[in-house]
């Protein structure tokens, strides 16, 4: 069995899509850039990558997504104007995702799918395994989903996903697995996978969520792997291969996070990730609470 324990120091970022569920908002403006809170989408993302140790950060971008680059990068004018007025607070919070990681992009050219934007990686990963975090997943930083993923991984070698149990009723929205027992209660080894499955077909409730360390073999794999569900390149599908013949790249184990998730993919959910964060923060917190509390009993009373 070919696979490699080597330290994993790279994340990939795919951030190409377009974002059409955040039309009007994502029309000139990338949906990772939407604000949570008062932050960037993907600035969590990235900082959930640091925190696992990760500092080397590849983003895989497409057209209209400047603004990314230029979030990641330094605003002289904006750092001089709040220096001047001494005002070290908003200062260091605009120079807050400059430090973070070392930053490189790649455009994906053409969409098709997140296999294919995985595969945009290869020349920047190497022969090493990599994580990949996509975008619409938040996990709380108080629960450090991708530390776990890479400790299992350095203990099994191979490729390690995140996995949720969500309701039957919303597999289909997620890939989904198929998996058996290990000795560890928060791990499993992955048997089998499929990419947004009809309930009635699903092999368990157990969903992908957007968290995974992988062997880099999984590039010549994507590179065989046709195109899926939506006429796209799947991660999933590729990760299938790799599940039921671990002669190629090692095991897939999948670690069952049971931790804070956000998912910030559609409209709905988007908006309670941030009533949900912003009631978290301790600057905002206890005001917006109680702001909260009073909104949500006048609609009570309002019914
Ligand atoms: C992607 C993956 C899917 C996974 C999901 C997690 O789907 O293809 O397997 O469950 O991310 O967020 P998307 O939501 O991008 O359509």
């Amino acid at each position: 069995m070919t696979t490699s324990r080597a330290r994993i120091s790279k994340a990939v970022i795919p951030a190409a899509g377009l974002g059409t569920r955040f039309l009007p908002a994502t029309k000139a403006t990338p949906k990772e850039m939407l604000p949570v809170v008062d932050k960037p989408a993907i600035q969590y993302v990235v900082e959930e990558a640091v925190n696992a140790g990760l500092s080397d950060v590849l983003m895989i971008t497409g057209r209209n997504k400047r603004s990314l680059e230029d979030h990641f990068d330094r605003n002289y004018e904006l750092e001089q104007i709040l220096h001047a007025k001494g005002d070290d607070d908003r200062l260091r919070k605009a120079q807050e995702s400059t430090d973070l990681a070392t930053m490189h992009y790649v455009r994906q050219g053409d969409p098709k799918g997140l296999g294919h934007a995985v595969l945009c990686a290869a020349p920047h990963v190497g022969d090493q395994p990599f994580a990949v975090l996509l975008g619409d997943d938040l996990i709380d930083p108080r629960d450090a989903l991708l530390t776990r993923m890479t400790d299992v991984q350095q203990e099994h070698g191979g490729s390690v996903i995140a996995l949720m149990e969500v309701d039957p009723s919303s597999i289909h929205l997620y890939g989904c697995a198929a998996a058996a027992p290990t000795g560890d209660d928060d791990v499993v080894r992955v048997t089998g996978l499929v990419e947004k499955p009809d309930a009635a077909d699903a092999p368990s409730n157990l969903a992908i969520i957007g968290r995974y360390v992988l062997d880099p073999a999984v590039f010549e794999v994507i590179a065989k792997t046709e195109p899926g569900r939506g006429g796209e390149i799947q991660i999933t599908d590729a990760l299938q291969t790799m599940a039921t013949d671990p002669s190629i790249g090692g095991p897939v184990h999948g670690v069952v996070f049971r931790g804070r998730r956000y998912d910030t993919g559609d409209r709905a959910d988007y908006l309670r990730a941030i009533v949900r964060l912003a009631c978290e923060r301790e600057d905002l917190g206890p005001d917006f609470r109680a702001w909260l509390r009073a909104y949500v009993s006048e609609e009570m009373q309002s019914r």
